[in-house]
């Protein structure tokens, strides 16, 4: 890409646990400190700042969870898919992000109605194949997106069905990287989803995690190029990484992770093009 990619974020200033809509939230009700998920944040945009435009989105009192920019909708070219939030404690969220992205230039292109929807936390666009977008279902987003956004977008969607309650997100056991390499944590998916994953990413382009990295949330990675950041790597997986030709960083992001959160979380990439 000619340009630098534009990354969304947005601080953490109203962030806390406040109530449970994953099972990473149970026992952290207020349990976080303001000082030090900033502290880590502030890392977080410090590195990605390295390697991509970060754009700041204001934070809106009172929706804790809207730091997590991945989940504000679906960005393809000029298009911004609003999200529909499963639940009423981040559906708040939805007119500051849509706000957000109207006074930004986007088109925004609507979901019908009654589809749950929670953007690119459950939409990863493949990095090898282009207009080719994976979709998770299961947890947040209703299975219905899948054929909206196909029709929506004018892409290809690939749904994969989640089935371990820990891994709510696709972004939280699935990552397109570059070249079409692809980090993913097996048992977080139903067996068709597998099967779809094996059957569109040659053995060579996979990157199997285990449980161990998984729950260190090594799948919610953020790729920059042939960087790739993220909370924490076993040696193992890095070395795996390297091998691909990748650079691994890691920032710490254990505050977020008490909400569900890492790294790709934290970020939203405002320069989806519609072919690369
Ligand atoms: N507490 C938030 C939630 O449960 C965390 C969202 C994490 N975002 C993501 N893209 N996985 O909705």
């Amino acid at each position: 890409m000619a340009e630098t990619m534009r990354i969304l974020m947005c601080a953490p200033t109203f962030f806390e646990v406040s109530y449970v809509i994953n099972p990473w939230m149970t026992g952290h009700v207020h349990d976080t400190s303001r000082e030090r998920s900033q502290r880590q944040w502030d890392a977080l945009r410090d590195t990605v700042s390295r390697h991509a435009d970060v754009v700041q989105q204001p934070p809106a009192e009172g929706w804790p969870d809207m730091t997590f920019t991945a989940n504000a909708g679906l960005v393809f070219g000029n298009t911004f898919v609003p999200s529909r939030f499963r639940y009423a404690e981040r559906q708040g969220e939805e007119p500051h992000d849509r706000a957000w992205f109207e006074r930004h230039g986007f088109d925004i292109v609507e979901l019908p109605g009654d589809v749950f929807f929670e953007g690119a936390g459950d939409a990863l666009f493949d990095r090898g194949v282009a207009r080719r977008l994976w979709m998770g279902h299961g947890h947040r987003s209703d299975p219905a997106a899948a054929p909206a956004l196909a029709r929506l977008l004018d892409v290809e969607v690939l749904p994969l069905k989640l089935a371990d309650p820990r891994f709510y997100h696709l972004d939280t056991c699935f990552c397109p990287l570059a070249d079409g390499y692809t980090l993913y944590f097996p048992a977080a998916f139903d067996a068709a989803a597998l099967a779809s994953i094996e059957q569109h990413v040659p053995p060579g382009q996979r990157i199997v995690v285990d449980e161990h990295d998984a729950l260190d949330f090594a799948c919610n990675a953020v790729n920059l190029g042939r960087v790739v950041i993220l909370n924490r790597a076993s040696a193992g997986l890095r070395s795996r990484l390297e091998g691909a030709g990748f650079m691994v960083i890691e920032v710490a992001l254990d505050e977020f992770m008490k909400s569900g959160g890492a790294a790709k979380c934290l970020t939203l990439k405002l320069d989806e093009a519609a072919g690369a």
